[in-house]
């Protein structure tokens, strides 16, 4: 593998990274948990800078500035709603890393921060999630030499995150 992957225990907006990836709503007009967290960091200027963005579709990537984060850019992407797992709510979530990881390779950019996308307000459970999302982000880390930190804000994540990774 080319790139590393590791678990970050803690608020995203404290993670020493060029990207923040923020799990917005469509609107991305802010909101609760790490949207929220997101957006008091960056201060008002990051609603300003994601109103000509929006909508953005489920599963896809808009970017900003950070502002008041620094240099940190922050992507936004749009997790799905978890509605039991039959309607395609394991690809949507697969796309966001993957979606995240391209646009990162794109900037030439080489280290982000992921939250645990959808595992709050939108539901998906935390052990799959997990799963997708350490699949998703070896997948790539096996072509690209990136440094990728998912972090766990609460406990449930930091246990399902850390299983994932454990898993050969
Ligand atoms: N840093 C890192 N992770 C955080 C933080 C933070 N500051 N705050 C919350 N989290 C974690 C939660 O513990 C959860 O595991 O982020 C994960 C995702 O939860 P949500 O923020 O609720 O995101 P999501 O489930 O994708 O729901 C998105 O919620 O805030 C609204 O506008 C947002 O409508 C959108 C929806």
């Amino acid at each position: 593998m080319k790139g590393t992957i590791e678990i970050y225990r803690g608020n995203i907006v404290d993670v020493d990274c060029e990207v923040i990836v923020n799990a917005a709503n469509s609107s991305l007009m802010g909101g609760g948990g790490v949207d929220g967290a997101i957006h008091r960091a960056a201060g008002p200027k990051l609603k300003e800078a994601c109103k000509p963005l929006a909508p953005c579709p489920t599963g896809e990537v808009r970017v900003t500035e950070g502002f008041d984060l620094g240099d940190r850019l922050v992507f936004h992407t749009v997790g799905p709603v978890w509605r039991g797992g039959s309607e395609g709510e394991a690809e949507l979530l697969k796309a966001c890393y993957l979606h995240c990881l391209q646009e990162l390779i794109k900037r030439e950019l080489t280290t982000i921060a992921f939250p645990a996308i959808s595992t709050g307000a939108y539901g998906f459970p935390a052990n799959e999630a997990a799963g997708i999302a350490v699949h998703a982000c070896r997948e790539f880390a096996a072509d690209h030499d990136v440094k990728i930190s998912l972090t766990a804000f609460d406990e449930p994540n930091a246990t399902a995150i850390q299983g994932a990774l454990d898993q050969p």
